[in-house]
């Protein structure tokens, strides 16, 4: 998750009375996904450690019969048309979740896309803060890191998305980003040669995330994040923007 997300989860449903206990599951997530550098095969992974492995002893622990989650109408469009497997779709895959996995899954949104789960938070009386914010993937920064995944990586990706979502907080778009690659280039630090990551910003500019543009961002924008990326994440030398549009892209880079 992001930087203090988790804290920021249990605080908004605190709000709402309901209690929230974290479970700490990197380590399971970390080692399901060492040695991995295929996306798909990188999400499956990450599918099989979050609902088989951690839902399921949870689900058996508690006695629940169900688990309620939020896919929604462009996961499962972007999932059956094999563009890309997101990790919460079973049902139209052929997959029963209560043979798979022992629990049934419940999807009270799975004919919305974002705009119509907007509404439909607003018209149920939530807080602005839960349904008006950017989307972020289930599989988490893992979808942010290109090739194998790693608790270094991680953290690397983990800093540039905090000083990324701070910068743009006040920009109009549907979703940003910082993603790091997994080629490295050659850059300098004190006067030495090293060979340093790379962090790619996305910004995009969409209506449902079918299709995106990326934003126009000020040039002077840009080189304050690249500024700071490269001053507050030491590995990191370079810092580029994504000017291509959804498709031939997506939105996210794995
Ligand atoms: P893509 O990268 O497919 O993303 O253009 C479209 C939208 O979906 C989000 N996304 C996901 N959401 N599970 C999710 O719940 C996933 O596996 C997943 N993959 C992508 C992405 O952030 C964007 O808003």
């Amino acid at each position: 998750m992001r930087e203090g997300e988790p804290q920021r989860v249990v605080t908004a449903f605190k709000k709402l009375g309901i209690r929230v206990e974290i479970i700490d599951a990197s380590q399971d997530f970390f080692d399901a996904l060492r040695g991995i550098t295929d996306p798909e095969e990188k999400r499956e992974a990450i599918t099989q450690t979050f609902y088989k492995k951690i839902f399921s002893n949870l689900v058996i622990q508690s006695n629940a019969k169900y688990l309620l989650q939020g896919t929604i109408l462009t996961d499962v469009d972007e999932t059956v048309a094999g563009i890309k497997r997101q990790h919460n779709v079973f049902e139209q895959l052929g997959i029963d979740p209560q043979v798979a996995f022992g629990y049934k899954i419940l999807e009270p949104l799975i004919q919305l896309r974002k705009d119509g789960v907007r509404k439909a938070g607003r018209g149920l009386g939530l807080p602005e803060t839960m349904f008006n914010r950017i989307p972020f993937p289930g599989p988490a920064l893992a979808a942010r890191v290109i090739g194998e995944v790693t608790p270094e990586k991680i953290a690397m990706v983990k800093k540039a998305t905090a000083i990324t979502e701070t910068a743009l907080k006040n920009i109009k778009a549907f979703q940003y980003m910082a993603i790091l690659h997994d080629d490295r280039v050659t850059g300098m630090r004190a006067n030495k040669r090293v060979f340093g990551n790379q962090i790619k910003i996305r910004c995009w500019n969409s209506l449902d995330a079918r299709t995106a543009k990326p934003t126009r961002l000020s040039f002077d924008l840009l080189e304050k994040i690249a500024a700071k990326i490269t001053k507050e994440i030491p590995e990191v030398v370079s810092v580029t923007y994504n000017i291509a549009t959804k498709p031939p892209s997506t939105i996210e880079a794995v």
